[in-house]
């Protein structure tokens, strides 16, 4: 591969949100992308998407919980790629649910999906990462840092997220590859609107709402933005950075009470 035709690994890269952001910019950016997903429809739209933008994704379907997930995941892109430059840990679920109310499957569904799943596909990544001198984008939240009434749980794994990435940057940075985060405040999505709807009738108001009482900055943040910065920590330009957590959320965490 030329250096501008590096290959990358996108879990959830055809979500409607954060992940088809970070596979269009990285796609446009001259990446080979390899998107991982469970969701037909979700690749269909992105397939017509990219069809009607003129770039193009690589798409293998697959549970990233499943036990060989991550074998299955990486094989598949070293077919494809002949190596690995890449691996952004996007797919994630949420949940809405008072601390007392979570049951047991809820909770272990979170853990599996949005850390377990993280940990065991960078360490299968590893070995083709160090070749490559390559890096890790896991995606956290703000959550990690401050959090809502009813995102207890949600909160927990996207805490994990963020000691993760500085562990795993501590382990793998003496070999020259880098992991890092990417934490996210409210970005505008399907999943985004689905888990709002749980909260609230007037899903296009409390964002409304949101934007003018919990950001500095008045628009929301896009699928793009969020894509944009995940490219940057994956290029070179970001060479110098392992064990960060990058706060993307239009000035959210930066208030200490609502405007
Ligand atoms: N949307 C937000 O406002 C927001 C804010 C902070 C953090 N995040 C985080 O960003 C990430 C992306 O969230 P998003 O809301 O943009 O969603 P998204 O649009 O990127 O969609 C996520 C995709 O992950 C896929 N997925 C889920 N479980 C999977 C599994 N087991 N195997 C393979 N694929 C799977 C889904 O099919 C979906 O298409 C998540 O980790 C989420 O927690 C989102």
């Amino acid at each position: 591969m030329s250096s501008n035709e590096r290959g990358v690994i996108v879990t959830g890269g055809a979500g409607g949100g954060i992940g088809i952001g970070a596979t269009r910019v990285l796609a446009q950016a001259g990446w080979r992308v390899l998107v991982v997903e469970i969701n037909r429809p979700a690749v269909t739209a992105m397939q017509a998407e990219a069809a009607a933008d003129g770039w193009h994704a690589d798409v293998l379907f697959a549970d990233i919980t499943e036990p060989d997930a991550p074998a299955r995941i990486v094989d598949h892109a070293l077919e494809l790629y002949g190596g690995l430059d890449g691996c952004v840990n996007n797919a994630g679920v949420g949940l809405v649910k008072g601390s007392t109310e979570v049951t047991d499957a809820q909770f272990d569904t979170l853990m599996a999906v949005n850390i377990r799943a993280m940990f065991r596909l960078s360490r299968a990544a590893y070995s083709a990462l160090e070749a490559s001198q390559g890096a890790i984008v896991n995606i956290g939240s703000i959550n990690s840092r401050a959090t809502l009434p009813k995102y207890a749980v949600y909160a927990a794994s996207k805490g994990a997220v963020e000691s993760l990435t500085r562990g795993m940057a501590l382990d793998y940075g003496p070999q020259g590859v880098r992991v890092n985060c990417v934490l996210p405040g409210l970005v505008d999505g399907p999943q985004t609107r689905e888990v709002l709807s749980h909260l609230t009738d007037d899903v296009e108001g409390y964002l409304e709402s949101w934007i003018k009482s919990k950001q500095a900055l008045p628009y929301l943040t896009g699928r793009d933005d969020v894509g944009r910065v995940i490219a940057f920590l994956l290029s070179d330009d970001a060479r110098a950075i392992t064990g960060q957590s990058i706060v993307v959320d239009g000035g959210t965490l930066a208030q200490v009470s609502d405007r």
